[in-house]
């Protein structure tokens, strides 16, 4: 399976801030927005990844993510001409993604629970050898701002409506999605919608048509931020500053990710935090260097 991240768009709903740069680029406390969103890809353990941008912000993405190397990664990138929806986003990374299954995240996705990575790991799984799509339900206050879900108790997906005025569910549809190896061949029978985007739930009614659309949800003990708005981004970094402060453990710092996976060694990881010295980013990269097997992540309840 490869991974798809979506880090292109116009990003106006967050102007004037993102007029100059690229909403993916910004931090999100103390790292770039990209890296919470890549290392979902990467605890999925998918080291193959496609990055769809804008043509303009290409020498900055290509600075600060290379071709991925560093990270024992392969980083490509497609260059989106027009902002014409996440499907069309999706739809220019044919070439490069192949006749593979895919993992798509949204770019300005933040996601934080326990076990993630298993979890990604059993859902990759499942549509590898069975097929078909799968998305992951979000309890939300207000559904009307999302992707809105509908379903029944086998988990089957019933509808799913873009920003509803009615929803029919408080599931919102958050941005990280499984497709097997039809997605392209659907998404080319995607029509532009009302306000003339190539929208991303046109594409997972395409699987819903045949019946093969699954949602899993996510519970309590998941937090969820599309740092969308000027608000849920403010709000998406006081989160990670508190997590962060409290446990000791960073979130979306890819780095470690790599280590922990095994795609990068000791002194590897060691060279990269030697990079970021000063600050405690660097500080914390060499801490994870320089600790002995990690006997309670073994301790941890697993199902
Ligand atoms: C997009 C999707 C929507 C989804 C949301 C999650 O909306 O179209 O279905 O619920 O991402 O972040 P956008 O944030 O682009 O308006």
């Amino acid at each position: 399976m490869k991974g798809i991240v979506l880090a292109g768009g116009s990003g106006t709903r967050l102007y004037p801030v993102t007029q100059v740069v690229n909403k993916h680029l910004l931090p999100i406390y103390n790292k770039p927005m990209i890296y919470y969103s890549l290392s979902l890809v990467m605890l999925a353990g998918i080291r193959e990844v496609v990055i769809v941008i804008n043509p303009s912000d290409e020498p900055f993405y290509r600075k600060l993510l290379k071709d991925g190397s560093h990270l024992g990664m392969r980083i490509e990138y497609s260059l989106q001409e027009a902002p014409l929806g996440l499907t069309h986003a999706i739809m220019s990374t044919r070439d490069l993604v192949g006749e593979n299954p895919a993992m798509v995240v949204l770019g300005d996705n933040i996601l934080y629970g326990h076990n993630l990575g298993e979890l990604f790991r059993k859902v990759k799984d499942s549509v590898e050898r069975e097929g078909g799509a799968y998305v992951f339900g979000y309890h939300v206050q207000d559904p009307t701002r999302f992707g809105v879900v509908e379903f029944d108790q086998e988990g089957r997906v019933l509808s799913i409506e873009e920003k509803p005025q009615k929803p029919k569910s408080n599931f919102a549809v958050i941005g990280i999605y499984f497709f097997d190896i039809t997605l392209f061949e659907k998404g080319a029978r995607v029509k532009p919608s009302a306000r003339g985007e190539y929208e991303i739930t046109s594409l997972l009614e395409e699987y819903l048509k045949e019946g093969s659309l699954r949602v899993s949800l996510l519970g309590r003990g998941f937090a969820w931020f599309d740092a969308g708005t000027h608000s849920s981004f403010l709000e998406a970094g006081n989160f990670v500053q508190t997590i962060e402060e409290k446990t000791g453990y960073m979130l979306g710092a890819v780095e470690e990710i790599a280590y922990r996976n095994g795609w990068i060694n000791r002194e590897e990881l060691k060279k990269l935090a030697c990079l970021y010295q000063k600050t405690g980013y660097g500080e914390y990269l060499l801490k994870v260097a320089e600790e002995e097997t990690n006997i309670a992540e073994r301790l941890y309840f697993h199902c």
